[in-house]
């Protein structure tokens, strides 16, 4: 191996496909010498099951849970105070959190960020300064982590770690492709890119991108402003039996069935080699319930074996699909 290569875990939807337990499946593989995060904030919830106990980070990378490096990329946005309590917080649990490292132009979240984000009424957003933040990233006037003493210990750059010895780079997605700000649902979207091209903008080549690894969940969700549920009360069953409340706002998401067009130009615009598709055991028990959207239409499958061929023939055949939460 001559240069570092990266593996890429991206949602395919709205956010809280699961990419969480994704990528920390992956993480456990013992491949990756680091794992990290290219895009988003403490806008961000992932919920990790490790021996029983349940493990709820927003900013740090989950490889910081198997004792792998983990890194803040400079796609991120931080909340200095945040960041620390999550690390009190896992240091709580054992973990390493010496193994942590931030990108040195990574931009930081200020007081100011989350005070006018915390007035959002309009888009419905975690109130945790992400897209103020971004804005000023962009306007060139916002404050970056070499700006600020206390991250001193925790600095690297994104140059030297990537290129200047062959290594395995786990990418850890946050939110979905259909946040992201350039092709989600504009305004109702996050305040960054979610897809592979924003792994590229943390320092990586084109030819170091690996394996893209898409994940979704066997129902939509989607949580925010904008009115995206139906009348049907399977939703309100889906929400209860699957817990589909905000890890970050215990806001309840809004459910629909899942979308093949959604899914399938996600990706397509990303490159996906593999699809995990999650939580058949949610959809399982709620009656009548295997139903999915072909070119805006609702088609409803007999049974799960064809839900399952259905969403196979749909896509790209060389895309290798895995369901969890299976029957065996
Ligand atoms: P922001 O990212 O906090 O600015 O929020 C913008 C939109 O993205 C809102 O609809 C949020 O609910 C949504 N969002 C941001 N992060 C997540 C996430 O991790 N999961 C699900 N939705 C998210
Ligand atoms: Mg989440």
């Amino acid at each position: 191996m001559e240069t570092s290569i990266v593996d890429v875990v991206i949602g395919m939807q709205y956010g809280d496909e699961g990419k969480g337990k994704i990528a920390n499946q992956m993480a456990m593989s013992g491949e990756y010498d680091y794992v990290f995060r290219f895009n988003g904030g403490g806008n961000a919830g992932h919920t990790i099951y490790l021996n029983d106990e349940k493990i709820v980070t927003h900013l740090v990378p989950c490889g910081i849970l198997h004792g792998i490096p983990s890194v803040i990329g400079n796609g991120c946005v931080i909340n200095t105070q945040k960041l620390f309590e999550e690390i009190e917080y896992l240091k709580g649990f054992g973990f390493d959190t010496s193994l942590l490292k931030i990108a040195d132009n990574a931009h930081i979240i200020t007081r100011d960020h989350i005070d006018e984000d915390s007035k959002d009424t309009k888009i419905g957003t975690t109130r945790t300064g992400n897209g103020p933040c971004y804005r000023d990233k962009i306007a060139r006037t916002g404050i970056r982590a070499k700006d600020v003493p206390e991250l001193e210990p925790f600095l690297v750059d994104m140059y030297s770690l990537i290129h200047s010895q062959p290594k395995k780079f786990l990418a850890e997605g946050a939110q979905g492709y259909w946040l992201d700000i350039d092709f989600g649902d504009y305004p109702y979207v996050t305040s960054s890119n979610t897809g592979v091209g924003a792994v590229l903008n943390n320092g990586f080549n084109y030819k170091q991108v690996r394996n893209v690894v898409g994940v979704i969940k066997c129902y939509s969700t989607y949580v925010g402003a904008k009115g995206y549920q139906k009348d049907d009360t399977r939703f309100e069953q889906l929400r209860e039996i699957g817990q589909e409340y905000g890890a970050t706002t215990g806001r309840p998401r809004q459910i629909d069935w899942l979308d093949l067009d959604e899914v399938n130009q996600a990706c397509k615009m990303n490159g996906v080699d593999f699809l995990i598709v999650n939580k058949m055991d949610v959809l399982r028990q709620v009656d009548k319930a295997w139903n999915l959207y072909e070119d805006q239409m609702i088609l409803n499958c007999q049974d799960e074996k064809s839900f399952m061929d259905r969403i196979a023939n749909y896509l790209d055949p060389s895309i290798d699909i895995e369901f969890q939460g299976q029957l065996h």
